[in-house]
């Protein structure tokens, strides 16, 4: 398969790359590095990704910003952040990368478990990965051409809670996350939101 992986750069991306790039032509996607760089934020950037990789049979993204930050110090630019970027960027990749892709391939978004779990300094960010999960589920209801989507959720990443200074023992390896985006684009799961613990 030609797989494309937004985010590939990162610390969730690259992994998805490792696990992936022996069995399939990975296109490495990055907002600054790359074999071809994005603005999620951009829809004029995604459509030239798209147009330029085309055709494809899968698309990964592992990318979307938003912010951590207590309730009360949230701005409204803050907020912004996560729905233009994370939540409407990954929609966006949907939409217009819909025309391109092949039949019966698949898109895998990612979401994060403070969509359901969450904590203090998630009030930016869980409205947005449960806005991923819910456009999954509906749009899975209408992909044409047999084509199937799927969200990821990974909890917090060991790799990233070492890159913050925090306690790493309860975080998940990316190598074991990666797994759960293999399986929506190597399996037949559609619709799902795909809790990346259960590949630990
Ligand atoms: N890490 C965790 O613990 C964790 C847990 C749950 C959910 N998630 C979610 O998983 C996703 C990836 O997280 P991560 O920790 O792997 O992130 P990361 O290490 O910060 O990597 C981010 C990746 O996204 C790219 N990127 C940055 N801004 C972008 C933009 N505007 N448009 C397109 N691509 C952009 C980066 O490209 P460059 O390298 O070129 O800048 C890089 O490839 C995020 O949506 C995050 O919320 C992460």
């Amino acid at each position: 398969m030609k797989i494309i992986v937004i985010g590939a750069t990162g610390t969730i991306g690259s992994a998805v790359v490792g696990a992936l790039a022996k069995r399939h032509e990975v296109v490495r996607v990055g907002n600054k590095k790359g074999d071809h760089r994005v603005d999620l934020a951009s829809p004029d950037s995604l459509k030239k990704l798209f147009r330029a990789v085309a055709p494809f049979d899968a698309v990964i993204c592992a990318a979307g910003l938003a912010k951590f930050r207590p309730l009360k110090e949230l701005t409204d630019e803050d907020f912004e952040l996560g729905f233009s970027n994370k939540l409407m960027g990954q929609i966006n990749v949907v939409r217009l990368g819909l025309a391109q892709i092949a039949d019966y391939g698949s898109f895998t978004l990612t979401s994060g478990v403070l969509s359901q779990e969450p904590m203090p300094g998630s009030a930016a960010i869980s409205p947005v990965n449960a806005g991923i999960e819910g456009f999954v589920r509906a749009a899975a209801l209408e992909m044409p051409r047999g084509v199937r989507i799927n969200a990821v959720s990974p909890p917090w990443v060991k790799e990233t809670l070492v890159a913050l200074g925090m306690d790493p023992s309860s975080g998940m390896p990316a190598a074991s996350v990666a797994k759960a985006y293999a399986e929506s684009v190597e399996g037949t799961k559609n619709g799902l939101v795909i809790d990346a613990r259960a590949f630990a």
